[in-house]
């Protein structure tokens, strides 16, 4: 719990998570608890960190860079099986989610991943979908998946596994929302992947794309010119170092900037919360959302992160209506969720703004 007089009205308030890889809200003691089940050796004898779940907790605490992350990222996922590890995994996240007032998540998932270890697209996609039915049953909790594809992997890899997820008509019916790339960001510029996202775009499939994360702010330019996406993950570098003229048009646009403050700080990009362009944002009308990116190795999900920034920025109560109204405008569900979801955060600003002012 954070010390801010706003903890119980940040913790209240109705929630929408559009950056959260699945395979980062892996918490050490699952890995472990998987890695036994399925019989995968950690790499202990190369990497102590892996000893036990303290030490490896303890590494979390010292990334470098994202390279350095990735590294323990996708050796973590590597315990994922079976149907039931993707389903627990997924679920996890979910009931974490749901006790932090998310409402509406947008997850995703790095299919090539673990297709490249043998396991089966529809394995994958099948057991997040089960974990996704039992959010919605038991939190009334709406949730999509974004399929990411790798970009330290050659394009042709990309265009297969998007293939394979089209013509199972994961996007047609609806099981898949978009796609996004993400993994090493340098020097793997947006314009290698244009004839995915064209062929996306031309099926009317939504596109994102982790950009401005590492890399620089022509990254963010080149995502929207060249990719035509709707929305770009983190791009916090455009706020930093871009000029005005990329943030105008960010804000003119409406582009979703979906910003990650505790990652920025663990993964190096920003040297603390101080140095996160929260005001900025605000001031410039720039569209953005607050997001956990992967909670089990960042140290916190998304009450963090929103804990945060008001323990550097104290926005006031309307400040945050406004910041989370925005962030529901922002998601890709129905019009008829965002209404629902539009007034949830009403009822909970007006009654915390009395609360406020009787004091
Ligand atoms: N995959 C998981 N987390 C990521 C991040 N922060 N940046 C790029 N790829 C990722
Ligand atoms: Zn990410």
């Amino acid at each position: 719990m954070c010390k801010t007089p706003l903890h119980g009205f940040l913790a209240a308030l109705p929630k929408a998570e559009h950056h959260i890889h699945l395979e980062g809200s892996l918490e050490p003691e699952l890995l472990f608890e998987l890695a036994i089940k399925n019989n995968i050796t950690l790499p202990i004898s190369t990497d102590s960190a892996f000893a036990s779940i303290e030490s490896l907790r303890e590494r979390y605490q010292n990334f470098r860079s994202l390279d350095d992350f990735l590294g323990y990222y996708y050796i973590g996922m590597s315990i994922l099986i079976n149907e039931s590890d993707f389903e627990a995994l997924a679920y996890a996240y979910f009931t974490k989610a749901a006790s932090q007032n998310v409402r509406h998540a947008e997850v995703f998932f790095d299919p090539q991943a673990h297709i490249t270890r043998g396991i089966e697209l529809s394995t994958i996609v099948e057991s997040f979908r089960r974990a996704q039915i039992r959010a919605e049953a038991e939190f009334d909790m709406t949730t999509q998946l974004i399929m990411c594809l790798l970009r330290h992997l050659p394009l042709s890899g990309a265009m297969e596994t998007f293939t394979q997820a089209k013509d199972a008509g994961y996007f047609e019916n609806g099981t898949l929302t978009a796609i996004g790339m993400d993994s090493s960001e340098v020097p793997f510029p947006p314009p290698m992947w244009k004839d995915l996202y064209d062929v996306a775009r031309e099926l009317g499939i939504r596109g994102t794309i982790h950009a401005g994360e590492e890399g620089p702010p022509i990254y963010v330019t080149q995502a929207l010119d060249v990719l035509g996406v709707q929305r770009i993950d983190h791009g916090i570098r455009a706020l930093t170092e871009g000029d005005d003229t990329l943030v105008r048009r960010l804000a003119s646009s409406k582009t979703l900037l979906t910003m990650c403050p505790l990652s920025n700080v663990k993964l190096n990009c920003i040297a603390s919360v101080e140095s996160f362009p929260l005001r900025r944002l605000i001031d410039a009308g720039v569209r953005f959302s607050i997001n956990s990116d992967d909670p089990a190795y960042f140290g916190g999900y998304i009450l963090e992160n929103y804990c945060a920034l008001q323990g550097t920025f104290h926005l006031g109560i309307r400040e945050w209506e406004m910041v989370s109204k925005g962030i529901i405008m922002g998601s890709w569900c129905t019009e008829e969720r965002k209404g629902q979801l539009l007034l949830e955060i009403e009822d909970v600003v007006n009654e915390w703004a009395k609360v406020v002012e009787e004091q």
